[in-house]
């Protein structure tokens, strides 16, 4: 029992720390009188908590309209020359043209043994019940050997504890905001659940202050999803900086054989400088999404999980970093997807290579055939880079399984059929959301804004009314040069089909997704519908793009 409340990045609680490290990180600036005034102001942006809100935005809301494709062919040329400018960050952290391990990072302890994350234990001793409290608040966690890093953590645990419930549970979770000076939420990413209840940032939980979130789980919502902040401007920080977990519905009856095992792989995304600290985003960050140094699976680099020659392994995969692109293989190891965002496929699907966009999730069956080591790596896929520093994304090693000589007991086949799915019927509303980027730069300022439909974010504005039981068809059109991982909230959809330079690729079979990405210069048709009224919000995933306008509101009304 107190097992489960241990701290699962061996944290304390730290309040003097806090200052300190970010009066070393402000020390360690470069003493250009200029450079110095600008990380000032930075800084104070970043304490000001509502006024800084409201400076962005309405910094943001003048971009609107500034959007011209000269502005941006310029911009992008003087990317190249950003070390010189005043503001332009670009040294804050070392080698991400040299990829992950490049001079100057700090090294992390690899090959420790996979940890299950600790499950949170629900209080109700009444059936059908899980109820449970998550605080959020700051904590000190060990990444490296004698480094502390301030963290922001469930239950002093990041990834946050794993929450499992099933299908038919009423569920009431306890939510305590103790991270100083900024609102949070959480929200149920993907999940069926209320509006009001979705830690949407309409909803917000102030600095100290405590609610309670509750909601029904229905039947057929089996599926791998995830928890995490959605506070106005603060999620992908609060993000970054440690708050994520999964959320597992289970079935009452599963079809996958329970002999697979059933394991949880978070991924995240962290980046460490020399002090331990976490750097804040750049100019490079905002603009691209924050990709850290190392790629964490349960909050561990590299960690060994051992199994027995023959044996089958279900695995869940989550995508839960701010914006790195998980293209993965198992080297030696035949792969079966068998469920995506929202739950089981209709039948196995074999897959030589996985694209996991940011907030995606795939379960997966993983057959391990031959003795010896089998790495889960990382193949590189080109999500578009604006500037310098695209990370080096290919052959990181996530996971080494280590398959033993001894042979597995009996293991039962991969069952040809999972579930139905029924397919959406006509829509009978269609919706079309086109995605641009805009950059401005003066000689005192640069910003950029990522917009839906030519507009910014703007939380009392409704972009999209629909009426909840009604199926939609929903275009998202990528007019911008970088990839986007298109979320909505409140509801699955499912993927029709794929368009880019006339070429129009169906989707092979029918699943259940609330995030999607959508490539450079694609369009991407997708069908829906919300059951349940209320506003929900639509953005892109790469959370410093969504923080920067890539966001919209749809009302769903009765
Ligand atoms: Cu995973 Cu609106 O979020
Ligand atoms: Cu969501
Ligand atoms: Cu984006």
């Amino acid at each position: 029992m107190s097992d489960h409340r241990r701290p699962f990045q061996r944290a304390r609680r730290w309040t003097s720390q806090a200052p300190q490290a970010s009066a070393a990180r402000r020390r360690r600036r470069p003493a250009s009188p200029r450079l110095l005034n600008t990380a000032r102001t930075r800084d104070a942006e970043f304490d000001l908590g509502d006024n800084y809100m409201h400076r962005r935005e309405f910094l943001v809301a003048s971009l609107a309209t500034l959007a011209s494709s000269t502005a941006l062919a310029q911009t992008k040329m003087d990317m190249s020359n950003m070390d010189s400018m005043p503001g332009m960050d670009m040294s804050g952290h070392a080698g991400h043209d040299m990829g992950p391990m490049a001079k100057g990072a700090v090294a992390l302890p690899e090959g420790e043994a996979l940890r299950n994350l600790p499950l949170l234990a629900s209080e109700a001793s009444t059936p059908g019940l899980f109820k449970a409290k998550l605080t959020a608040e700051p904590t000190v966690a060990r990444f490296a050997e004698e480094l502390d890093t301030p963290i922001l953590a469930y239950n002093g645990m990041s990834p946050g504890p794993l929450i499992e419930a099933y299908e038919g549970d009423r569920v009431e979770i306890a939510f305590a905001n103790r991270i100083e000076g900024e609102q949070s939420t959480i929200h149920w990413h993907g999940m069926p659940v209320p509006a009001d209840q979705d830690g949407n940032p309409m909803y917000p939980v102030a600095a100290g202050a405590d609610r309670v979130y509750v909601f029904d789980l229905p039947e057929g919502s089996a599926g791998s999803y995830w928890y995490h902040p959605h506070p106005h401007g603060k999620t992908a920080e609060q993000v970054y900086r440690g708050l994520a977990g999964a959320f597992v519905v289970k079935a009452k009856t599963d079809p996958v054989p329970a002999e697979y095992g059933d394991t949880v792989l978070v991924f995240t995304d962290l980046r460490l400088a020399a002090d331990g600290s976490m750097p804040e985003n750049t100019m490079t960050d905002l603009m691209n999404g924050r990709v850290g140094d190392h790629v964490l699976v349960n909050g561990q680099k590299n960690p060994k999980l051992s199994v027995a020659m023959g044996a089958k392994r279900r695995f869940r995969l989550y995508n839960a970093t701010n914006a790195r692109y998980l293209k993965l293989a198992f080297d030696g190891a035949p792969m079966t997807i068998i469920g995506s965002d929202g739950g089981l496929l209709e039948a196995p699907v074999a897959a030589r290579e996985i694209l996991l966009s940011p907030a995606e999730r795939l379960e997966l069956v993983v057959s391990f055939e031959k003795s010896g080591p089998v790495t889960l790596y990382t193949l590189d896929y080109d999500r578009g880079w604006m500037g310098p520093g695209r990370p080096a994304d290919a052959g990181l090693t996530l996971l080494t399984v280590d398959v033993s000589d001894n042979l597995a007991g009996p293991v039962p086949p991969i069952p040809e059929r999972l579930r139905p799915i029924a397919q959406l019927g006509n829509p009978t509303a269609s919706r079309r959301l086109v995605l641009t980027e805009t950059m401005t730069m003066t000689a005192t300022d640069r910003q950029m804004g990522f917009l839906i439909n030519g507009k910014a974010f703007d939380m009392g504005r409704i972009d999209i009314v629909s009426k909840a039981g009604q199926t939609e068809l929903w275009e998202i059109v990528n007019q911008a040069d970088m990839d986007h991982p298109f979320h909505l909230h409140g509801t699955q959809f499912q993927v029709i089909e794929h368009e880019r330079g006339g070429k129009v690729t169906k989707s092979p079979y029918l699943a259940w997704k609330d995030t999607v990405n959508v490539a450079r210069g694609e369009t991407v048709r997708l069908l829906l519908r919300q059951e349940r009224p209320g506003q929900r919000m639509y953005h892109c995933h790469l959370l410093e793009h969504e923080q920067l306008g890539m966001m919209g509101v749809v009302d769903v009304r009765a």
